[in-house]
C-alpha cells in the first residue's frame, strides 16, 4: 500500500507506472486511448489491426534476417542461402518473412474493400482514407523492394519486368526507370537502392503514416455503418447515443482483436512451415528464364499491358489512383448502405472483379 494513501494499490508495477505517469501523464493517455465506447453495429472484421499486427512481424523478422543478410551482387545469394541452412531456424524466419508480406497486402486490401463497400470514407473521415490510401502504396512498395533482395532469377527478372511497367509511362518513364534501378540496369547500386528503401525509408514511412492514421480514427471513433453522415455541423448540445447501443472498446473490442492477431500469427506459422519460401538459381542478367512475371499483386497490370496499348495500361493506375485517394471528396452522396448508393457499389464491384479476372488470367497464360 502508499504509505500517504492507503487507498492506492502498491507494487513494482504501479510504482513504475506512478513514476511515468508523473513524467508523461501516461495514465491520461491510456485512458484517452482505451477508455472509448464504440457503436455495437461496427464491423471492422479487424482487418486494420490484422494489417497492423502483420506490419509488426514483418519488422520483428526482418530485422532478424538484417542479421546475417548482405546486400550486394556477390554475397546477398549465399547470404540468403546462410540463413537457410545455418541460421537456427532461419529458413522459418524467412518463410514467415515473406508469408507475412503476402498477408499484410491481402488484408489491407480487405481492410480497403470493407471501408469502401461500407462507405465509412465518407465525411469525417476523409483524411483517415486519405493516409490509408498512402499507406497501400507504402506496402505495395514494400513487396516490390523486398523481392530483389534474394538475389536470386525470380527476383532478378520480377523486378526487370516491374521497373520496366514503371519505365513505360509517358513523359516521366525514363526517369523513373533510372530512379527505380539507379542507372539504365539493375546492378549492385539497385540491390543496395532498394535494401536501403526496404529497410530504412520504407519503415519509417509506413510507422509515421500509420501514427497518423490511427490518431485520425482515434480522433473520430469507428464509424456505425448503419447512419447515413448527417449533412450538419456536429452539434455539441446533441443527446448521446444510448449506452445499450455502445460498447467498451476495452476490454471488449480490443480482446477480439488480440484473439484475431493469435489465429492469424497461427495460419502464418502454418503457412510457413508447411510450404517454406524457395530460392531459384542465382541472378543472372544473360540468362532469361522462360516465364518471367512480377509478383502476384501486380499480374493484373502486368496482364492489362499485355492487350492495351503500353501508354494506355500505365496510365490507368496513373489515374485511378489520384482518383482513389480523392475518392470521400468526389463522393458527397451522405448514404452508406450500398443499395442507397448503387453507382459506387457497382463500379467497386466491376472493378474487384476485373484485377482478380486479369490476375487469374494473368497467372495461367
Ligand atoms: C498498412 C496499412 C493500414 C493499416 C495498418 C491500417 C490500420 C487501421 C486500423 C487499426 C483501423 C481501426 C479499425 C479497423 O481495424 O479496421 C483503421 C481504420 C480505418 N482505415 Fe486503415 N489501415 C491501413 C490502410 C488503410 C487503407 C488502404 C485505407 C483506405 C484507403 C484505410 C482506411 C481506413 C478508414 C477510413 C478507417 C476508419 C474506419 C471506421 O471508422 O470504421 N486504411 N485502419
Amino acid at each position: 500500500m502508499d504509505r500517504t494513501n492507503p487507498e492506492k494499490p502498491s507494487g513494482l508495477f504501479n510504482g513504475i507506472v506512478d513514476w511515468m505517469d508523473e513524467r508523461f501523464q501516461v495514465r491520461t493517455l491510456v485512458q484517452s486511448a482505451l477508455h472509448v465506447k464504440i457503436p455495437r453495429k461496427a464491423k471492422t472484421f479487424y482487418l486494420g489491426g490484422i494489417t497492423m499486427f502483420l506490419f509488426m512481424v514483418q519488422v520483428v523478422t526482418g530485422s532478424l534476417l538484417a542479421l546475417y543478410y548482405q546486400p550486394t551482387p556477390d554475397r546477398a545469394y549465399d547470404s540468403v542461402m546462410f540463413i537457410m541452412s545455418n541460421v537456427n531456424f532461419g529458413w522459418l524466419i524467412r518463410s514467415i518473412h515473406s508469408w507475412g508480406a503476402n498477408l499484410m497486402i491481402v488484408s489491407v486490401v480487405l481492410h480497403l474493400l470493407r471501408v469502401f463497400f461500407q462507405g465509412v470514407y465518407k465525411r469525417p473521415r476523409e483524411l483517415t482514407w486519405v493516409a490509408g490510401m498512402f499507406l497501400l502504396i507504402v506496402t505495395l512498395v514494400f513487396g516490390f523492394t523486398g523481392y530483389l533482395l534474394p538475389w536470386d532469377q525470380r527476383a532478378y527478372w520480377a523486378t526487370t519486368v516491374g521497373t520496366e511497367i514503371a519505365g513505360a509511362m509517358p513523359f516521366v518513364g525514363e526517369f523513373a526507370l533510372n530512379f527505380l534501378r539507379s542507372g539504365p540496369d539493375i546492378t549492385a547500386s539497385t540491390l543496395s537502392r532498394f535494401f536501403g528503401m526496404h529497410t530504412l525509408w520504407l519503415p519509417m514511412t509506413l510507422a509515421a503514416m500509420l501514427l497518423v492514421h490511427l490518431v485520425l480514427f482515434h480522433q473520430q471513433g469507428i464509424a456505425d455503418p448503419t447512419k447515413p453522415v448527417s449533412r450538419a455541423k456536429p452539434d455539441a448540445s446533441a443527446t448521446p447515443e444510448p449506452e445499450g447501443k455502445l460498447l467498451p472498446f476495452f476490454p471488449h473490442y480490443l480482446l477480439s482483436e488480440a484473439i484475431a492477431w493469435y489465429v492469424i500469427l497461427g495460419i502464418l506459422i502454418i503457412l510457413a512451415s508447411l510450404w517454406p519460401v524457395g530460392l531459384e538459381a542465382k541472378a543472372n542478367a544473360l540468362q532469361t528464364p522462360a516465364h518471367v512475371k512480377p509478383e502476384w499483386y501486380f499480374l493484373f497490370l502486368y496482364q492489362l499491358l499485355k492487350f492495351v496499348p503500353r501508354v494506355a495500361g500505365v496510365l490507368a493506375p496513373i489515374v485511378a489512383i489520384p482518383l482513389l485517394v480523392l475518392l470521400p471528396f468526389f463522393d458527397r452522396n451522405p448514404e452508406l448502405k450500398p443499395r442507397k448508393r448503387l453507382f459506387a457499389v457497382i463500379i467497386g464491384l466491376l472493378t474487384v472483379a476485373g484485377i482478380i479476372g486479369l490476375t487469374i488470367w494473368g497467372q495461367f497464360s
